[in-house]
């Protein structure tokens, strides 16, 4: 069977390549219009993509397998998928996926999928029907839903935001629950896109944007926690294009904050690409939003058409001599995606692959230009930076970390969800306080703060602080943590992307670790040994440990498999599973021990034998 597109399609898909300076950049978005029009990226397909993009059909094959989101069949109507992640297991997703298993069997309507994180863990366990989420998932809801699909009658609910995003003064979700937040009259009235205006029509020398953002001391809100003025000032100078990425893959588990960035004010990160633009001299924006976000995708392209019609992107920039151009860009389902240059080998339309640095993607990034890659939090902070100044913003946080800060919490807590607060309030407070405490009445067991990459807290050092030896004199004293970068790397983790996962006592925390290390075994690209096959083989030992296989001496063995996959490879992927599984083994020792010694997982909870993963290096 050949596939062909329809006229208007074709026209569509011209229009998509003239966004890029390659046409095989265009690849991800023509896998869409492929699933759009025929329900499916199939083979004959891939090959009509490839004829009209001018690359291989080896190539598009090679790229489309590397991701996992794109539907590759078009027989089952509704495409049901379980996020499997630790935030949706610690919440019951593993029997939610049996559950619907059995009620599913059998029925051609529906396409039953385990998937790595959704990146809505807030409202864990959660599900994906097609593009939509369904929140907090019960069997009764699932019974409801597959009953409904099969009566061909399902609905899609939307998506309700109800958790109060914090109650400090907040900055960029200050409106997230206002009634037509994300709308361009609802962003018009509150004063928005003055700031950006007001630069973009004072001819202002963009050096001056950079500096003031310099002096704020903006950290980056992706991970790294770079200095965002910093890191614009090594762009490269030469007479390339420069090109402006936004970062909108939240792919680190635990993290959900840029969706509801997105979601509910996508105006307020549009006015913050329009001030970056201007500052590093860029007439080119893409923003790469993670292809699980089918919806968010669609509320930001909406909004940059509003923009665009209201001349605040395009030629004329606020009708000045000013040009940007914003692309909205889907990703296809790679955690690796998040990783800046994965991000960039994915947007060229390739495979996500990570690549060596340097050069540094300021120097050398997209299409071999200087790029800056920039997370949506961050983004969204400028025009508040530029709005009330460097003081202003300098006021919240600490001296090495100023300004607010959106942490998102889940796990076993009573209030999950996003609270925007000033970089270094204590630990305690963001658990305890903000988020409600432990849910149940339990005790705290052990919390993870910065996103799954980050090394374990014990509860004790969540509550009375982390031990810090001096180093003359060896004295030992407690630091309570807070959370800002350099208190958290104090205390041996990382703040990260600020998704705080809490776990209760009840917790297994060989179990815990066991689904931690599958989803990096699953999202590693394959490209480095340590990597590849590293993570593999520690995912491999602490899901033996956790179904009564282990033996007491695989628990050195699982830390020293992980200690050599550190600092070895091409990106962080690899040292992002071994620093966690080396702070679980060495901070809950005791609990892989009597997993060895009963030859069971001792909790009650406990596991039957299980096979191993499906999905193992998929990549
Ligand atoms: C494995 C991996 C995954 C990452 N995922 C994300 C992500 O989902 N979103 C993000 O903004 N940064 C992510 N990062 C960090 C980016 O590489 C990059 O540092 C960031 O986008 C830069 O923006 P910032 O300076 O504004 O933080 C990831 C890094 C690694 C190593
Ligand atoms: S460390 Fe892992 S994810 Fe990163 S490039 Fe190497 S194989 Fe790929």
């Amino acid at each position: 069977m050949n596939r062909e597109f329809g006229a208007e399609t074709l026209v569509e898909l011209e229009r998509i390549c003239a966004r890029y300076p390659r046409r095989e950049a265009a690849l991800l978005p023509a896998m869409r219009l492929l699933e759009r029009e025929f329900g499916c990226v199939d083979e004959p397909g891939m090959i009509l993509v490839a004829k009209l993009l001018g690359v291989s059909p080896a190539h598009a094959y090679g790229v489309l397998t590397f991701y996992t989101h794109f539907r590759r069949s078009s027989d089952a109507k509704v495409l049901l998928q379980v996020c499997s992640t630790l935030p949706c297991a610690l919440k019951g997703s593993e029997s939610l996926y049996d559950h619907l298993k059995k009620i599913t069997a059998g029925e051609p309507a529906i396409t039953l999928k385990k998937v790595e994180c959704l990146a809505n863990c807030d409202r864990a366990p959660c599900l994906q029907v097609n593009e939509e989420y369904i929140d907090n998932a019960t069997p009764e809801m699932c019974d409801q839903l597959v009953a409904q699909i099969r009566a061909g009658r399902w609905t899609p609910p939307g998506q309700i935001y109800s958790v109060p995003p914090n109650t400090h003064q907040p900055v960029l979700l200050r409106h997230v629950l206002e009634a037509g937040s994300e709308t361009m009259e609802h962003y018009l009235a509150r004063g928005g896109y003055k700031t950006a205006e007001e630069i973009v029509k004072s001819g202002r020398n963009p050096d001056e944007v950079v500096e003031t953002v310099f002096k704020s001391g903006l950290r980056g809100r992706g991970g790294a926690g770079f200095p965002t003025g910093q890191k614009w000032k090594f762009l490269a100078k030469n007479d390339k294009p420069r090109y402006l990425v936004v970062n909108a893959d939240e792919s680190e588990p635990g993290t959900f904050k840029d969706k509801l960035l997105i979601d509910r004010d996508p105006h307020q990160l549009i006015e913050g690409i329009i001030i970056a633009a201007y500052a590093i001299r860029s007439k080119t924006c893409y923003i790469y939003i993670r292809g699980e976000f089918g919806i968010g995708a669609w509320i930001l392209q909406k909004a940059v058409d509003e923009a665009y019609e209201k001349g605040f992107l395009g030629r004329k920039v606020f009708g000045t001599a000013s040009e940007i151009d914003v692309t909205v860009h889907r990703g296809g389902g790679a955690y690796i995606c998040g990783e800046e240059t994965g991000l960039l080998s994915s947007l060229e339309g390739k495979r996500g692959n990570p690549k060596i640095k340097p050069p540094f993607p300021a120097v050398e990034g997209l299409f071999r230009s200087p790029t800056i890659v920039n997370n949506v939090e961050t983004i969204a902070t400028l025009p508040h930076i530029l709005k009330n100044g460097v003081e202003w913003f300098r006021k919240m946080g600490t001296e090495k970390s100023p300004g607010p800060k959106i942490f998102s919490v889940c796990g076993h807590v009573h209030r999950p969800g996003n609270y925007e607060v000033p970089l270094g309030i204590p630990i305690k407070e963001l658990i305890y306080d903000l988020a409600g405490g432990v849910r149940g009445g339990k005790k705290l067991k052990a919390v993870i703060p910065g996103g799954l990459s980050a090394p374990v807290f014990a509860a004790d050092e969540v509550d009375n602080g982390y031990v810090k030896v001096d180093a003359a004199t060896k004295a030992e004293s407690r630091v309570p943590i807070t959370m800002d970068f350099e208190s958290i790397a104090g205390a041996g983790s990382m703040l990260g992307s600020g998704g705080v996962i809490v776990m209760d006592e009840e917790t297994c925390m060989v179990d815990a670790l066991w689904n931690t290390l599958r989803f990096y075994a699953h999202e590693s690209c394959g490209q480095c040994t340590p990597c590849r096959e590293g993570t593999g083989w520690i995912a491999k030992l602490a899901g033996r440990m956790e179904r009564g296989g282990g033996r007491d001496d695989e628990i050195a063995l699982l830390d020293e498999v992980a200690a050599n996959m550190c600092g070895r490879t091409i990106c962080v992927l690899a040292d992002a599973a071994a620093m966690p599984a080396r702070s679980f083994v060495k901070k809950f020792r005791a609990e892989f021990e009597a997993h060895a010694r009963a030859k069971k997982c001792p909790y009650k909870h406990g596991h039957a034998p299980k096979p191993e993963p499906a999905g193992v290096g998929s990549h």
